[in-house]
């Protein structure tokens, strides 16, 4: 059992992160979160306002390839425990430009890596089920199942994973990587699928649909994410667990739901050109978090998705802001306006 003081989260302004951040203030009470945070595009802090003068939550505006910056932050705050979010995170921008994804993915990991092991702190990296590449119409992921990741983002990702584990191994570093599925709810950029279809329906825009639509993710509940991470970090003694929800969906029957919570009408749908190298199929087998740490989904598809619908809904500020900057430059050029 691990019983991390002051924690190092990385990416906390970014989707998760802001979850996982808001998780650790509200439930934890005994922890300090040193949330360092580059602020691209995907990362805000209009989705902290309600913790930025909370004493237990200092921001760092920073990025995860200062190494200078890490040990500073490591030393001056006592870290004791880094979680990993930090990443360039959209399969759509992998493909546009692969390089920033090696920076931040690769490059920043192992930096945030070289810190940790200097100064003996144990290190939990977010990886993502991606890394196991596309599956058929059966099967799972299980932890032992060959990393074969197929996108520029995932196969940035699957290098993450391979220098967290060789840290682990070569200086028996505490190392620990999480494999989640497709998460979504509240704060989530929307570049991604979920939060996209909400915006583009509430503004009347076309929904743009990959190919023939029937691709399957495995959706989970961010804050469920959120808690398994923590499980995880503080009572995992293996290096590697799968997260998922057992929510396989195909992305039209998503969209679907989504249109049918806003009341919109399905004419709102647009088959587009597929995503080059499109991964048909997440699914993963969830069973060694569930048996080893006791940790299960508690947000069923239909009741999250719901909440989801709503928070948009209640939060159009969040998305007219987010979606003021660099992003509409991007929206425009992949999605003609
Ligand atoms: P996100 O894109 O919403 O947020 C990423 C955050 O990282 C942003 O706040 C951004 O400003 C920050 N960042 C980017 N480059 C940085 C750098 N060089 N230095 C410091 N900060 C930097 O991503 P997300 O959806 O919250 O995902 C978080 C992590 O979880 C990622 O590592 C991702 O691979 C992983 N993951 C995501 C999902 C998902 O469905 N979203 C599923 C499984 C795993
Ligand atoms: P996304 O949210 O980008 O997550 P990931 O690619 O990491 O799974 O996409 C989820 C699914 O939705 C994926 O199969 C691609 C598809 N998709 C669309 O059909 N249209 C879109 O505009 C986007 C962004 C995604």
């Amino acid at each position: 059992m691990r019983e991390p003081k002051n924690i190092l989260v990385t990416g906390g302004a970014g989707f998760i992160g802001v979850n996982f951040v808001k998780m650790l203030l509200d439930e934890v009470p005994d922890v300090k979160v040193v949330n360092l945070d580059a602020l691209t595009y995907a990362g805000n802090l209009t989705s902290l306002h309600d913790k930025m003068d909370e004493p237990r939550h200092v921001f760092v505006h920073g990025d995860i390839r200062d190494s200078d910056l890490l040990s500073r932050v490591a030393r001056e705050h006592s870290i004791d425990a880094i979680v990993n979010f930090a990443a360039e995170s959209h399969v759509d921008r992998s493909i546009e430009g692969p390089k920033v994804f090696v920076e931040t993915n690769v490059l920043g990991t192992l930096a945030l890596l070289e810190v940790a092991r200097n100064a003996d702190i144990t290190f939990l990296q977010v990886s993502t089920d991606e890394v196991y590449g596309s599956l058929g119409d059966e099967g799972y992921f299980s932890e032992e199942t060959n990393v074969k990741p197929n996108s520029p983002y995932s196969a940035s990702k699957a290098a993450a994973d391979h220098l967290v584990h060789s840290f682990k191994h070569t200086f028996g570093m505490d190392c620990l990587i999480t494999r989640c599925s497709n998460n979504y709810g509240p704060y989530q950029f929307p570049e991604k699928m979920i939060p996209l279809c909400i915006n583009n329906a509430r503004l009347g825009r076309k929904i743009p649909i990959y190919g023939d639509g029937m691709q399957v993710r495995d959706w989970l509940f961010v804050t469920d994410h959120c808690h398994a991470i923590w499980k995880v970090l503080t009572e995992a003694e293996d290096e590697v667990f799968n997260v998922g929800g057992n929510n396989e969906k195909t992305n039209l029957d998503v969209v679907g739901a989504i249109l049918a919570l806003m009341g919109k009408d399905e004419s709102l749908i647009e088959f587009v050109e597929d995503r080059p190298g499109h991964d048909r199929r997440y699914a993963i087998d969830a069973s060694k978090i569930q048996s080893r740490l006791g940790w299960t989904p508690s947000v069923t598809f239909e009741e999250g998705i719901r909440r989801t619908v709503a928070w948009y809904q209640e939060h159009q500020a969040w998305m007219d802001e987010v979606t003021s900057g660099e992003y509409l430059g991007y929206y425009e050029r992949v999605y003609g306006g």
